[in-house]
């Protein structure tokens, strides 16, 4: 499944999907940034919710917690993460989309959270070493150049035992229900979120990248592949169409995956 991903190993390139596209794909997310949630919204409809309230639970997050959203676009899982950690916690999103975090600080001044916005590269996070518990990222590590460098840069600014928590697109199996998806993924999508946004290109892109990303136990290998995780653990949700990976900041040790995520 890895095979086809240019960027899930390291004897590649070490560049995306679409090979070292960072000012495209922000041009991208520009061009869409107020009707992204629109189309998050009847998109996934409303399921996107859902999967973020899974991925701050098996993050471990708890109230007090230090938590960097990366490619935090709109800040939906930042939010997420805010009501989790409480007022004695902090969250911070970073994107280097101005034109999402934008969008996020709006958004975070009108729900009175205290959610800060920052301008950076999930490549090169301006923060020190273990300054955080937990390091997220929302359907953004598909997106980022290189993925396992990515993963190593959140692991990087997490203390030894806090969690790097990861959420992602999947590629649902199964005789009626893969099929469907893939259809779903194929057409509807781009056709409908063309028309919600204008931007028919943006889920063209999202297809693309989503059906050849690799996921279930290839993406756990890839975590692993990085080194940095004592332990990791992936979470199949909605039948796979999603996925939440949690490693465990560490010396490496195991591996396990429940939920369907050994696919
Ligand atoms: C599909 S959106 C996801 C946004 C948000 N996390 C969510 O769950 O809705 C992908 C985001 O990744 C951001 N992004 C991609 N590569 C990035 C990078 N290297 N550094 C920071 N942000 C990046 C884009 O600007 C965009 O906002």
């Amino acid at each position: 499944m890895g095979s086809v991903y240019a960027g899930a190993g390291r004897g590649s390139n070490g560049h995306g999907i679409l090979g070292g596209m960072s000012s495209q794909v922000r041009d991208m997310f520009a061009s869409i940034a107020r009707r992204y949630d629109h189309g998050n919204q009847v998109l996934s409809m409303g399921l996107h919710h859902r999967w973020r309230k899974s991925a701050v639970r098996l993050s471990g997050a708890t109230p007090g917690n230090r938590v960097l959203d990366c490619a935090t676009g709109t800040g939906d899982l930042a939010f997420e993460f805010q009501r989790a950690v409480g007022e004695k916690g902090s969250v911070i999103g970073i994107d280097f989309c101005a034109e999402m975090i934008e969008v996020a600080r709006e958004k975070a001044s009108r729900e009175g959270l205290g959610t800060r916005f920052e301008e950076a590269d999930a490549l090169r996070l301006p923060y020190a070493d273990r300054s955080f518990d937990v390091a997220s990222i929302a359907f953004g590590i598909r997106n980022v150049d290189d993925p396992a460098r990515g993963l190593e840069e959140m692991a990087r600014v997490v203390r030894p035992g806090g969690s790097v928590a990861v959420l992602e697109f999947g590629q649902p199996g199964g005789p009626l229900f893969g099929p469907l998806y893939r259809f779903y993924s194929a057409s509807v999508l781009p056709r409908v979120g063309g028309w919600l946004t204008g931007e028919r290109r943006a889920y063209e892109y999202l297809h693309r990248t989503s059906s050849a990303f690799p996921s279930g136990t290839a993406f756990l290998e890839m975590m692993k592949g990085t080194g940095r995780f004592s332990h990791v653990s992936g979470r199949g949700l909605t039948g796979g169409i999603a996925y939440v990976y949690v490693g465990t900041v560490g010396a490496p040790v195991s591996a396990t995956a429940g939920g369907g995520a050994a696919s």
